[in-house]
């Protein structure tokens, strides 16, 4: 019997022992199960770069290891506060946070936290069992998971707890991985960040340097153009001031040499007015008179250069003077002219002197176009310009001048600057040819135009205002009688030579003459004759008396004494503002150096009545 029921004990036995250890079989295959699925839960966390995703990555591969009511992560936050962050399934989330709270009042919280394993505590209302286990790495605590198990006092065998701790270390390093790769990125964006503002503050420092190198350029341009500017008008100022010298110089001579051709001119139509007009010799010194002529145009020229000048307008005829200017110009060069002056030309208001000048320039240009000789047509023509005309001139009745040559021609770049003071192609040329051409056309009230070809040739037109149906007074030489006059004369010049073929030509002609040398002796003689009852019927004036009393204060002077008293103004410089406007300064009329016997005898004619 005994032995029997030791038998049957020892059945029952080894019967619970085979179902134990046929469960405990079964667990070990789960937990095999579970540790093969392990590699795939190693690859979620690595795959997974979130917080969030590593937590349900890990509740997941939890709920393999084992049958939990419900389970949960709490994040360990930055202040290291604990919060529920995920629950599984999320039914449970208000129960686990019950649970949570209890734990912490009690202490079973703190507790988990610093053993770094599995801790099981009955539940508050002891229905079910709570396991908590902190999810930690060497260095930090990066959460705690929480589970409920079925039943008060259950328990979980060894080596599902251990699997449950590994587990939970591999969560806790992806944890932190993951927050390295947040920093990680972070700080890489920081850098992209920095990196950006830095080449943004590298690219804005490189185009302000650019545009600074560009503006560094560009006054350095304006520097190199402004050096070279200066260096121009520095050049200007030396050419300027050697011409103002040269000027100073040719005007000084230019008067001196005036006043010596006015005693040639003088004496020369002096002795011809002697002879008779058909005399042999009256020929010789009519070409002498108009050598000196000539020769004073050119002082004229010269003191033009020196000082500019008032033309001296007086009725004239063009064609004598452009055909002299065309013979004296081309005399003895191989270019031969042309003049093409029909009858009819209409007369200009003029300066005879200043005609020619301008003349000369043009054809002396128009020789030195054709070294090899040629051509060069001086056309005349009567023109009437309506308003609103190309030359823009008011409308009226103009000469124009034409000077024609088959030169050399202007290059296009060259047309705008020809009239340019000092511009010049030649190397012995002064640029002031057609300056002066320009100028003198001006003060005429015209205009000069150009056209011109490369290799054709040149064409320049001068208008000049004219006087249709006025004859200038004829310029014939008059015999000495019809010019004769009477009265007291007083000449004033400070050249002796000057004062005495005067006084010789005016006595021949029938005059009365007293001479002095300054004003100041005019005055005396002019107011003594007055107080012996025996005035001067007219005064010579010079307008330029070195060291003395010129003309121009001595004239005030004398209206002062006589308001009625006639005078004369005589000057080289015809270019002189008082010779050009001589009846604004008080003069009766102007006699341009040199004079000729005759244009002296007619002046004193003008103004002195033959009744005197
Ligand atoms: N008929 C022309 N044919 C070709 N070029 C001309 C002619 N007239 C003037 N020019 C050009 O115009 C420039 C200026 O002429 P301008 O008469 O003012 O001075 P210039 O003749 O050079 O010197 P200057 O007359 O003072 O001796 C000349 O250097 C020349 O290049
Ligand atoms: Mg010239």
């Amino acid at each position: 019997m005994n032995a029997a029921k030791v038998a049957i004990d020892r059945v029952t036995y080894l019967e619970e022992r085979v179902s134990y250890l046929e469960e405990a079989n079964c667990n070990y295959v789960a937990l095999l199960d579970m540790l093969t699925s392990c590699s795939d839960f190693q690859a979620d966390l690595n795959r997974d770069k979130s917080v969030e995703g590593i937590y349900r990555a890990t509740l997941a591969q939890l709920g393999r290891l084992f049958p939990f009511q419900g389970m949960g992560i709490l994040e360990n936050k930055d202040d290291n506060s604990f919060a529920l962050a995920v629950c599984e399934p999320s039914s449970c989330w208000n129960s686990l946070s019950i649970d949570i709270d209890a734990a912490i009042m009690d202490g079973t919280f703190a507790w988990a936290l610093n053993r770094n394993q599995a801790i099981s505590v009955p539940s508050a209302n002891g229905n079910h069992t709570l396991l908590f286990h902190v999810i930690a790495t060497q260095t930090s605590i990066r959460g705690m998971f929480i589970s409920r198990l079925a039943g008060k006092n259950r328990s979980i065998d060894a080596p599902t707890l251990n699997t449950l701790s590994s587990i939970l270390l591999t969560s806790a390093y992806s944890l932190e991985n993951c927050n390295l790769y947040t920093i990680l990125r972070e700080h890489s964006q920081n850098l992209e960040e920095k990196v950006q503002e830095r080449t943004n503050e590298l690219l804005t420092a490189r185009y302000m340097a650019e545009a600074a190198a560009r503006e560094l350029k560009i006054s350095n341009e304006q520097l190199c153009n402004e050096i070279a500017e200066r260096k121009r008008a520095e050049n200007e100022l030396i050419k300027a001031q050697k011409l103002e010298s040269l000027g100073v110089f040719a005007g000084g001579i230019a008067h001196d040499f005036n006043n010596i051709l006015t005693s040639i001119l003088a004496n020369l139509s002096f002795a011809r007015m002697q002879i008779p007009h058909s005399h042999m010799i009256a020929r010789r010194l009519e070409e002498c008179e108009k050598a000196t002529v000539r020769a004073s145009e050119l002082t004229q020229q010269l003191l033009t250069f020196a000082r500019g000048g008032e033309p001296v307008k007086k009725l004239i005829d063009p064609v004598p003077i452009v055909k002299e200017a065309a013979s004296f110009v081309l005399r003895g060069s191989s270019v031969r002219s042309r003049l093409d002056l029909p009858d009819g030309l209409w007369c200009v208001e003029a300066d005879g002197g200043q005609l020619s000048q301008a003349l000369h320039n043009l054809l002396i240009n128009a020789a030195q176009a054709m070294p090899d000789g040629g051509e060069v047509t001086v056309r005349g023509e009567n023109e009437t310009l309506e308003t609103d005309n190309s030359q823009r001139l008011p409308a009226g009745a103009y000469l124009k001048i034409s000077v024609e040559d088959s030169g050399c021609g202007i290059p296009e770049e060259n047309l705008s600057r020809i009239f340019d003071p000092y511009f010049t192609t030649k190397s012995q040329g002064s640029g002031l040819g057609l300056a002066s051409v320009y100028s003198i056309v001006k003060r005429h009230g015209g205009t000069v135009g150009i056209s011109s070809r490369i290799g054709e040739g040149s064409i320049f037109d001068i208008h000049l205002p004219a006087s249709p149906g006025n004859q200038p007074t004829g310029v014939a030489v008059k015999e000495a009688a019809e010019l004769r006059g009477a009265g007291r004369i007083l000449i004033m010049d400070d050249e002796d030579f000057i004062r005495e073929i005067a006084t010789e030509i005016l006595q021949y002609m029938g005059y009365e003459v007293e001479s002095c040398a300054d004003g100041r002796e005019a005055l005396e003689r002019f107011q003594k004759a007055r107080e012996l009852n025996n005035p001067f019927s007219c005064v010579i004036l010079d307008l330029t008396v070195p060291g003395g009393m010129g003309g121009k204060e001595a004239a005030a002077h004398l209206l002062k004494i006589d308001p009625d008293a006639v005078l004369i103004v005589s000057s080289g410089y015809s270019n002189d503002p008082i010779i050009a406007n001589y009846k604004n300064y008080g003069f009766n009329g102007a006699i341009r150096k040199p004079f000729d016997a005759d244009t002296l005898a007619r002046e004193l004619a003008k103004l002195i009545p033959k009744s005197n």
